[in-house]
């Protein structure tokens, strides 16, 4: 196993990787800051930020479909914008806007795309479509947003890509039909090929990914493997006072904030380092209950928001 990764490491160039890359439209809307980002082939990336981040933004650059203000981008070792020919022949992408010749049939459309990209991979799309349960038969312009979706879904992976680049793949699909989508971008991984997907969403990444990059108002703000993300040890700390909560200001205590305060109780999230100085606090008041657990991945995501935003 070892020797296999260095071997990875050495020969293969990162399936994607930008250096400063930045996009400022009309001059004044800084969309992206400044990213630093290496994405290594085999990985499944959860790119993660909430509506307005820049993730769509990111993506048009990788794919070059828009130009960098500043900064460079590369996929699968080939550059964005002088080879972004050849890059978008091995790349998979669904666009988080999709667009579709509303008066073709799935088959026809599907059909097109595979003479376009010369290499047809006839059981792959069969496979693929019949998974997700798209409808080929129709015109594209009588299908509701899911099953659009799911063409969009079969162009990104019928031709076997090495890189997948996909812009909310689930929006509109209910949750089996996620769950498919998942097991698809797995396969792409357990075979040596990358997937690199946006989500506004940490639950809809987290059992997917390996490792996820927070984005926030244009700037990557965290990047870490889900379970470092869950080894962070944020506790969540509920305290009941047997004579009402004391006026003491508990999120002086370097790290703890305050979530909810209530006539006897108070809901607190501390990092495991703030513990000893809350407890050695609380221990001054005369405490009936407390309760210390692990906070979940969705409080973790919050509080790093937070912190990224200066509330901390
Ligand atoms: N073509 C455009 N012209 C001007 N501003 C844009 C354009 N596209 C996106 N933006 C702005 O750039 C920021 C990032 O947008 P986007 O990349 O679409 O975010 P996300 O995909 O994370 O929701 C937002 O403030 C958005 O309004
Ligand atoms: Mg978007």
């Amino acid at each position: 196993m070892e020797a296999r990764q260095y071997d990875r490491a050495v020969t293969a160039t990162p399936a994607i990787e930008t250096v400063g890359l930045c996009k400022t439209y009309g001059g004044k809307v800084r969309a992206l800051v400044d990213l630093d980002l290496r994405v290594e082939r085999g990985e499944v990336f959860g790119y993660l930020g909430p509506n307005g981040a820049g993730k769509s933004t990111t993506i048009r650059l990788l794919l070059d479909l828009i130009h960098p203000t500043e900064g460079r981008a590369a996929l699968l070792g080939l550059e964005t914008r002088s080879q972004g020919v050849e890059a978008r022949r091995r790349v998979g992408y669904l666009p988080g806007d999709l667009r579709l010749p509303d008066r073709l049939t799935g088959a026809e459309f599907l059909g097109s795309l595979a003479r376009l990209r010369g290499h047809v991979d006839e059981a792959r799309r069969d496979e693929v479509s019949a998974r997700l349960g798209a409808i080929l038969d129709r015109p594209l312009r009588h299908l509701s947003k899911g099953n659009r979706q799911k063409i969009g879904l079969v162009q990104a992976f019928m031709h076997r890509p090495e890189l997948v680049v996909l812009d909310e793949p689930t929006a509109g699909l209910d949750p089996l039909l996620q769950g498919e989508v998942r097991a698809l971008m797995r396969e792409v991984a357990a075979e040596g090929g990358t997937v690199f997907l946006s989500s506004h969403s940490l639950d809809e990444v987290q059992h997917t990914a390996d490792r996820v990059g927070i984005i926030r108002s244009g700037r990557l703000v965290d990047v870490d493997s889900v379970a470092g993300l869950r080894s962070r040890s944020l506790r969540r700390v509920r305290v009941a006072f047997a004579n009402g909560v004391p006026r003491e200001r508990f999120d002086r205590i370097e790290g703890v904030r305050v979530v909810e305060e209530q006539a006897s109780l108070v809901r607190l999230l501390a990092p495991e380092t703030a513990m000893d100085g809350l407890v050695k606090t609380l221990a001054e008041h005369t405490i009936v209950d407390l309760v210390s657990e692990p906070a979940d991945l969705e409080e973790i995501f919050l509080e790093l928001y937070r912190e990224a935003d200066g509330a901390g």
